[in-house]
């Protein structure tokens, strides 16, 4: 039943209004005079809001670094009841330990459809990760499917930012800074500590309900940034000005609204009297946004051979080691191939770095089947992988004329430390057996 809310959601998702930049100082006021002038914390704010910092660094990080927001809200985030534990379903965190490490190279048909109701926090299902949620390191692959829209409740994360990759289904983000539409291609970005709620857009194939499924990649580490350019120049990979932030909006609600807390592994619930979605006016560049993976300005070779993959990077979380990410968010996005005298799939490879593949649409152009939207592969660190044997077959042998990749979007989370699953995943009825039959029966063609 695709009813009046959902229909109500589709519409006001269709007629936002953004702010575009990345990192930018935003300001935002959804009421004329909400936001104070030449000060943050005046002695009464305006309209006799409450005046709040979300910082999202430490105060004293490097002005390149710094992350904060402040917030003119109805009530202040102070105002709450305490927290008690949750049922967290299928979501996990970092540490895991549940699993030995696993060498081997893996694959995942989607994820089934939930057997009941579940929205997009009660469709969390959590494949792996590595680091320490406590320790701000690492990270963590979700995956969700969620076929009804949060009512009545809201979601933050103390323990990173959630970058959402819908594969299936659009998403209405009401977060405390606006709203922001995520539709299938497009990437969202809720920041650590940021509350928000998701509505589901679309019906699914039977036209009956709304669904919605797709990835998560939660960073515990620093947060996301664009990738430097080096000689690529000041344009080029996702530009700054494609990235959209919202527009403050609120939600005057009084009444219960469930406040779901992730911390330190564990969902904490509290019921407030009133909805926290009720900031008037903002600024600052800690904020959500969201970012159309169509705009990505694609780079590649017009000589020979394929670059590394590092040339897809949409996002870095940078480590404290130059060059070395925490994790990497890479698309790979329609393109030119026009190489000469070159295999132009991504080549065979064995690297320190672990990737978790996923597929938002079409096909990937390293696997001729098995690799499905909605599923996803896990390449750990140092696992030999590649091109498929038909794939091998096919692209040694074929005519190298311009060749335009446009029919799949597929993309990457890939990491410094290798990757731990969870039962759930490991023992998961959609983990796909004998993915290493794709790689069998490569000949050899070795010859004297
Ligand atoms: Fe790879």
């Amino acid at each position: 039943m695709a009813g009046t809310g959902n229909e109500q959601a589709r519409k006001t998702a269709e007629g936002l209004a953004y702010q575009t930049g990345f990192g930018n100082e935003h300001s935002s006021e959804a009421v004329p005079g909400a936001l104070p002038v030449g000060r943050n914390s005046p002695q009464r704010a305006p309209l006799g809001l409450y005046a709040e910092q979300l910082s999202g660094s430490a105060f004293t990080e490097p002005r390149g670094h710094n992350l904060r927001s402040w917030l003119y809200r109805i009530r202040p985030s102070a105002a709450h009841p305490p927290f008690v534990r949750a049922e967290r379903h299928a979501l996990r965190s970092a540490p895991f330990t549940d699993c030995t490490p696993d060498p081997n190279r893996l694959r995942w048909n989607p994820l089934p459809e939930p057997a009941g109701p579940a929205d997009f926090l009660d469709g969390l299902w959590t494949l792996g990760g590595n680091g320490d949620a406590t320790q701000r390191t690492g990270m963590a692959v979700h995956l969700y499917y969620a076929n009804t829209s949060m009512e009545r409740r809201v979601f933050g994360n103390a323990d990173g930012e959630l970058l959402i990759v819908p594969e299936r289904g659009g998403l209405l983000l009401r977060t405390e800074l606006g709203l922001l539409h995520a539709a299938p291609g497009e990437v969202a970005l809720i920041p650590r500590g940021v509350r928000f709620r998701v509505e589901l857009l679309d019906a699914a194939s039977d036209g009956q309900s709304p669904t919605a499924r797709g990835y998560v990649c939660e960073n515990y580490g620093r947060p996301f940034q664009l990738p430097d350019l080096g000689p690529i120049g000041a344009n080029g990979l996702a530009n700054a000005r494609d990235f959209r932030a919202p527009v403050a909006a609120y939600e005057d609600v009084e009444g219960p609204v469930e406040v779901v807390n992730k911390f330190c592994g564990h969902l904490w619930t509290a019921t407030y009297d009133h909805s926290p979605l009720d900031v008037v006016a903002w600024h600052g560049n800690h904020v959500p946004y969201v970012y159309d993976l169509r705009r990505f300005n694609v780079i590649g070779s017009i000589s020979y051979d394929h670059p590394d993959p590092s040339i897809f990077t949409v996002l870095t979380s940078p480590s404290d080691t130059p060059g070395l990410a925490g994790v990497d968010f890479v698309a790979f996005a329609p393109r030119w191939l026009v190489g000469e005298d070159t295999f132009r799939p991504p080549y065979f490879h064995r690297n320190v770095m672990t990737e978790y593949m996923g597929l938002i649409e079409g096909a990937y152009d390293a696997k001729a089947e098995g690799f499905v939207p909605g599923g996803g592969s896990l390449h750990n660190m140092m696992s030999a992988h590649g091109p498929d044997r038909e794939t091998f077959d096919r692209a040694s042998a074929a005519e190298l004329r311009p060749q335009k990749i446009d029919d799949g979007l597929a993309f990457m989370f890939e990491t410094r430390w290798p990757l731990t699953l969870t039962e759930q995943a490991r023992d998961a009825g959609h983990l796909q057996r004998g993915y290493d039959d794709v790689w069998q029966g490569l000949q050899r063609h070795f010859r004297l």
